[in-house]
């Protein structure tokens, strides 16, 4: 199952709700959470520190997806 969690405004409790459902979805399996948001809350809000340099989702939809010319749908 993948659940999309989107909406261009902000401050609409898209990161909150990504934090509460994917909590409780890792109590009875296992659960990946993938954080495209460049402000990167959602993983910071579940305490993994982004180290300066480092790639996040963010880089591979715009540097280095144009950089290979790779076209992410
Ligand atoms: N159910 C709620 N009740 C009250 N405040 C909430 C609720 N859900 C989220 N918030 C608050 O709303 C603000 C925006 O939430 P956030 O999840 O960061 O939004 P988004 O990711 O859509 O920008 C935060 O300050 C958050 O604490
Ligand atoms: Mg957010």
């Amino acid at each position: 199952m993948i659940i999309a969690v989107t909406n261009q405004k902000g401050g609409v409790a898209k990161t909150t709700s990504t934090i509460a459902l994917s909590g409780l979805l890792a109590e009875s399996s296992s659960c990946l959470v993938v954080d495209f948001d460049p402000q990167g809350n959602l993983t910071t809000g579940l305490g993994i520190k982004i180290q300066p340099g480092q790639m996040t989702a963010y880089e591979v939809l715009t540097v280095i997806s144009k950089r290979y010319s790779i076209y992410v749908l």
